[in-house]
């Protein structure tokens, strides 16, 4: 059985994020009203869906189809006194049981590639108001002169992965006019996601010492962080804020 989710336990983030470029990408955006409703998709531990509740008024509805990461983000929500601002939903960003026209804003860190960006910002269109926004961050080739060992290490794991005016693009040509977008500083990788799944993968590989079919996904985890760690300048996490029209 896959030990995807043993690695992907207990860590703070399930992707790349920062406090700081949630609260950001929030207060860039313009003339929200008072009271928002936003809908956090993919939240995961729901890290930033806490720091986005702790700077709003109103009630998000948090969507990951993973139980375990919602019952996290519960008890977190408790103990930073947001509960009453959060509603989690387990469920699919694939078939989303959600009324349409209903939303501020839709927010997704680090999950809109599940989907695919295009397909996420047509697909999630209509459960936004007129004149309310999106914001997702998506990884993105930062440069053009992308030397041949991250591309073929993302050319197979995430094969459409594309360049910040190809996805600026993708915006314009999805019913959205862009509002900004920026890049996630390095630090944002390591912090609450890199930094703990080294330790995480230190501790499974005592734990499954001979089994080589653990450890193959431990060495998959690995290389993921060793060809970050050579090419942050050719590749990053980027913030895309987006307003319906
Ligand atoms: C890269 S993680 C990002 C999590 C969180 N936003 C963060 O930044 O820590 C992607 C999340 O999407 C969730 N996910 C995967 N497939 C999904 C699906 N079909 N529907 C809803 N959530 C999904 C995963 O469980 C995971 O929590």
């Amino acid at each position: 059985m896959s030990i995807f989710f043993e690695i992907h336990k207990d860590i703070p983030r399930e992707g790349p994020g920062l406090n700081e470029s949630t609260r950001l990408a929030f207060f860039m955006l313009e003339d929200l009203p008072s009271e928002l409703a936003v809908l956090d998709i993919g939240c995961g531990p729901g890290m930033q869906t806490i720091e986005l509740a702790k700077n709003m008024n109103g009630k998000i509805t948090a969507i990951d189809n993973h139980k375990p990461f919602l019952d996290v983000l519960t008890k977190s929500a408790m103990e930073e006194g947001v509960s009453d601002k959060i509603e989690v939903k387990e469920g699919s960003m694939f078939s989303l049981d959600i009324e349409k026209n209903s939303f501020d804003l839709v927010w997704s860190e680090g999950a809109i590639s599940i989907i695919g960006f295009g397909e996420g910002l047509k697909q999630w269109r209509e459960y936004i108001k007129t004149g309310g926004y999106l914001v997702a961050s998506e990884i993105s080739w930062l440069r053009n002169d992308i030397p041949e060992e991250p591309k073929r290490f993302w050319e197979a794991d995430y094969p459409v992965m594309k360049g910040i005016i190809d996805n600026i693009k993708t915006i314009e040509e999805s019913g959205y006019s862009p509002v900004g977008h920026f890049v996630l500083p390095k630090r944002g990788w390591w912090e609450h996601y890199y930094n703990p799944l080294i330790e995480r993968i230190k501790m499974l590989r005592e734990k499954y010492v001979g089994n080589q079919e653990a450890n193959d996904e431990l060495d998959c985890a690995e290389s993921e962080i060793e060809i970050y760690k050579k090419y942050s300048d050719y590749y990053g996490y980027v913030f895309y804020l987006m307003k319906k029209i």
